[in-house]
């Protein structure tokens, strides 16, 4: 919807090499132009992203921790990019994965949203909720940018049975907890593992982990064939990386068992 109100030809969003793919795909829908700043050790390079801001570029696209990285920049480099970024700028941080941070890496970005007109945090019931089936979210910005949001928003567009599950699942604070709890176990234990098998992986933030392997094809196609579903990387700008998302104990074992055989063949 950000990229339904604010982009067009002639104008441009940025954001980072490595970014979630749908920035991409919603610029281009709206025939904007895409500037896609390098990225430094895989995350977001905030400096160059400013600096790339051009007069024509209306939206910046910052997923925080992104995907399919896992990337984070902590609240405290972030909080005032929104104030030093052109006042026309609509800078989106997408926070899709934030419930799954670590209490001393949380950062209250809501807070901002009294400082920064021209900022966008979104959420997601997607992830650490476990509603993706349901397709809600929200948004939290200056009422300025939700009634022009409003404009280009279809009617109706959430359904009755997902609000409800939506209002349910945030007084589910117990779920939550434990979600992101058995996330961070399983994280541990993947890095772990990727030490062990000395597979490079980046140190991740979110419900994922992505690790370096080579002939990353290849070793999809072997996983694929035990059963085992992984996220290659090649279309983000990174074929010698596979994203594997944190399951259950019993998941990631499996998971392991596949790796192990899949590298051994
Ligand atoms: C960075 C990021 N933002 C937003 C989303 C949106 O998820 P959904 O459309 O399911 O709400 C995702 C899902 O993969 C994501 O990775």
């Amino acid at each position: 919807m950000v990229a339904g109100a604010f982009l067009a030809p002639g104008r441009a969003a940025v954001y980072s090499q490595h970014a979630f793919a749908v920035y991409p795909l919603a610029t281009q829908a709206r025939g904007a132009r895409s500037i896609v700043v390098p990225a430094k050790d895989y995350g977001h390079d905030l400096a160059a992203m400013l600096a790339a801001i051009t007069p024509e570029t209306r939206v910046v696209f910052i997923a925080n921790p992104n995907n399919p990285t896992g990337t984070f920049i902590p609240g405290a480099e972030l909080e005032d990019f929104p104030a030093r970024a052109p006042r026309n700028a609509t800078v989106v941080v997408d926070e899709a994965y934030t419930d799954y941070l670590p209490p001393e890496l949380r950062y209250d970005s809501v807070a901002w949203l009294k400082k920064f007109p021209n900022l966008v945090l979104t959420r997601t019931f997607s992830k650490v909720y476990g509603l993706a089936g349901l397709r809600v979210g929200f948004g939290l910005m200056h009422p300025g940018i939700a009634e022009l949001l409003n404009r280009v928003r279809q009617p109706f567009n959430v359904n009755s049975l997902a609000l409800a599950a939506a209002v349910a699942a945030l007084g589910d604070k117990k779920f939550v907890a434990k979600s992101a709890r058995m996330n961070r176990a399983g994280l541990a234990r993947l890095e772990r593992a990727f030490k062990t098998l000395e597979l490079e992986f980046i140190p991740s933030c979110a419900n994922f982990v992505t690790f370096r392997v080579s002939r990353a094809r290849a070793v999809y196609e072997k996983l694929l064939r035990q059963g085992v579903i992984v996220r290659p990387l090649a279309n983000y700008d990174m074929p010698d990386h596979l994203r594997v998302t944190v399951g259950t104990p019993r998941e990631n074992e499996k998971f392991l068992k596949a790796l192990r055989t899949a590298l051994d063949d």
